[in-house]
């Protein structure tokens, strides 16, 4: 594996020799690992089935669960699906951005049906993480990318989060330091004006329901073999080592603790590690400190997590679904 890193400060990228060879990399079906203001990407080219299959490959993933195709601007992004008025006004107002929409697949999209598991629809988002948007635009392919992490760990927002879990399917790992929103990215499937939240993420539900000038749906959770509309339908995902109490108004002796805000937690004393979110209660901070918070009190080696209570407003949406999958029951 190749470490390319990146300054996003500057332009000088753009025009390094390492650009050329990773998007090189690609085209011939490689697996790189790309930041995005997520979180990190495990991309390859969504035209080329092989090179999907070996994202699948890589993760251990199950092959009913599709993959967002990232492309680098609204215009390439109809030429994958059909916007309907609410997708233009939602793709409008937040691309680029955290905001991924499921819009009915166009015939003509070279987009390789195991990118979309086979399905009539297909899940595109524009980023705002640049390098991502420069891949897609320098090859011309759209980009297939789910996080990069095994199949139901926590996703990664570093370059060595990545490096730790799939250091040896890459042929590129691109490091751009840490991912500023932290969280992936909010999934809305919008078939004709039909709009319902299919996963919370990086972009608040009250800023989608300000756009559409109406409240937004859920999709109640599906459960067994079924295939999942979106990866929070799978009961446990973002899973740390060690077990996680949500929700916890005290510290039992050994837990690691994970709290948020100025307020100490009872018997925060007792945990063998601590982790703030964000000392000044924001949610936004919480959301770009939430998966390297699990890994770091992972790393201590404690049988649990305790959770303080984080509250469900803007981001905090996001950050309880991650939590609540984290703690759900494994197989
Ligand atoms: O922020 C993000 O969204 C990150 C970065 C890398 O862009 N990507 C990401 O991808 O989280 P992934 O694969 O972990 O989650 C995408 C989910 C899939 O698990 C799938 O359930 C849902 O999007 N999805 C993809 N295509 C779909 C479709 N046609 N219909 C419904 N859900 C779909
Ligand atoms: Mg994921």
């Amino acid at each position: 594996m190749h470490r390319w890193t990146v300054n996003l400060n500057t332009r000088s990228w753009l025009d390094s020799p390492e650009a050329a060879e990773v998007a090189g990399s690609l085209t011939a079906g490689q697996l790189i690992a790309v930041p995005t203001e997520t979180v990190y990407g495990l991309a390859a080219d969504a035209s080329n089935g092989e090179a999907c299959a070996r994202i699948y490959e890589a993760k251990g993933r199950p092959q009913f669960n599709p993959l967002i195709s990232h492309v680098e601007s609204f215009s390439r992004a109809q030429t994958h699906g059909v916007f309907s008025p609410s997708a233009i006004k939602l793709a409008k107002a937040f691309w680029p951005g955290p905001l991924t929409l499921v819009v009915p697949r166009k015939d003509s999209s070279p987009i390789s049906s195991l990118a979309t598991a086979g399905l009539s629809t297909v899940a595109l988002r524009v980023p705002a993480g640049p390098v991502m948007r420069f891949l897609a635009e320098t090859t011309g392919r759209p980009i297939a990318a789910p996080s990069a992490n095994l199949s139901g760990k926590i996703s990664p927002t570093t370059a060595d989060d990545v490096a730790a879990d799939l250091g040896n399917s890459l042929a590129w790992l691109i490091d751009a330091g840490p991912c500023t929103v932290g969280v992936e990215s909010t999934i809305l499937s919008v078939i004709d004006d039909n709009v319902r939240l299919l996963r919370p993420g990086g972009l608040s539900r009250e800023d989608i329901e300000a756009v559409l000038g109406y409240t937004v749906e859920g999709v109640p959770q599906i459960g067994g073999t079924e295939a999942p509309l979106a990866p929070g339908m799978l009961s446990s995902h973002y899973a740390p080592r060690a077990g996680v109490r949500l929700n916890a108004h005290n510290v039992k002796a050994g837990e690691a603790l994970l709290t948020f805000g100025s307020l100490p937690v009872e018997g925060q004393n007792l945990a063998c590690s601590v982790f703030n979110l964000s000392e000044t209660g924001s949610l936004t901070e919480a959301a770009a400190n939430l998966f390297s918070g699990l890994r770091k009190l992972d790393a201590t080696g404690s049988g649990q997590i305790c959770v303080a209570p984080i509250p469900f407003t803007g981001l905090g949406e996001a950050i309880n679904d991650r939590l609540i999958r984290a703690a759900a029951p494994r197989d």
